[in-house]
């Protein structure tokens, strides 16, 4: 006799659990759900069902991804990042929740939604921020601009699915190399993890994302050298720059805007009360 839902999740919790993964029974849930057309509920509504075979091989398949410690998301294919899908595969930085600090902060400088603002998105990744604020912005068009061309083949798959073609563009450009024209608002998620650090990360960053969207370089704050340094040629006067920082370095990168004559310059905090983006705006 096959084996029920409810042993299947028992044994798949300790598999993960033995590989560890942090929250296994979570995980195996998520799972479980992609055998099932997403319903995860089934595990609770339905515990005695007895699996197929077909439906145990598919899920044992999904379970040796993740005891091997791919993602979740790039199991699945996507992940949500405010409220909507996005592709995400080994060729993109997975979007994370902190990172809707910056949509959060930027929306609460943009009071007229309905004004045609110019965005540029650097190292755009996935393109889930700039596509995020497009969607939330209906009546601004914005660039992405990032050197990986596999991600760049994401984020236009991204712009495809949440049809924002008309006003989403994406260009190949180490940082502002390609970039032409000036912005209302220019915003940027770089790699801040220091060199030796990126060393020490969870299997699923080292192995799954690409080091080049992680490595900050010795100190980690490289790239808000580099990109601050050259802001006055791409922002327009009283345009808007946002970074997403690491932890503890906010108020450095904050010294770096108003070393540049930045105006305004603030830091947000994510939901755990840590300094997560910094604003300023330009002051020619
Ligand atoms: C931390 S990831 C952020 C991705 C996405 N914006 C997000 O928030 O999920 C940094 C991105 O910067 C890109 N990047 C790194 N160095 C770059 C460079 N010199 N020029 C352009 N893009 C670069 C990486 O390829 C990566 O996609």
């Amino acid at each position: 006799m096959g084996k029920t839902l409810s042993e299947v999740m028992t044994e798949a919790s300790q598999i993960l659990g033995e590989a560890g993964i942090e929250n296994p029974r979570r995980d195996a849930r998520i799972l479980i759900g992609q055998v099932f057309d997403g319903d995860q509920d089934i595990v609770i509504r339905d515990p005695d069902k007895q699996l197929t075979a077909s439906e145990r091989d598919t899920f044992m398949a999904l379970l040796d991804r993740r005891r091997r410690r791919e993602p979740v998301s790039h199991i699945l294919g996507r992940r949500e990042f405010w409220s909507r899908d996005f592709i995400v595969t080994s060729d993109v930085l997975d979007p994370r929740p902190d990172s809707e600090t910056l949509i959060e902060a930027v929306l609460k400088k943009t009071e007229d939604r309905q004004r045609n603002y110019r965005l540029l998105d650097l190292g755009t990744g996935s393109g889930c921020l700039l596509l995020t604020l497009l969607s939330e912005l209906p009546c601004s068009t914005g660039l992405g601009v990032d050197f990986s061309d596999a991600a760049l083949d994401i984020a236009n798959k991204n712009t495809s699915a949440l049809d924002l073609q008309a006003r989403a563009d994406f260009l190949k450009s180490d940082w502002f190399s390609e970039v032409e024209g000036v912005f209302d608002i220019i915003l940027s998620n770089p790699p801040y993890i220091e060199t030796e650090v990126t060393r020490t990360l969870e299997p699923e960053v080292t192995q799954y994302e690409p080091i080049t969207a992680l490595d900050g370089g010795e100190d980690g704050l490289d790239c808000y050298r580099h990109l601050i340094s050259r802001l006055p040629t791409y922002l327009k006067e009283d345009g808007l720059v946002i970074f997403e920082v690491g932890m503890g370095q906010a108020e450095t990168v904050a010294n770096y805007l108003s070393d540049m004559n930045f105006i305004q310059v603030e830091i947000h905090n994510d939901l755990a009360s840590i300094g997560r983006c910094v604003s300023g705006r330009l002051k020619k």
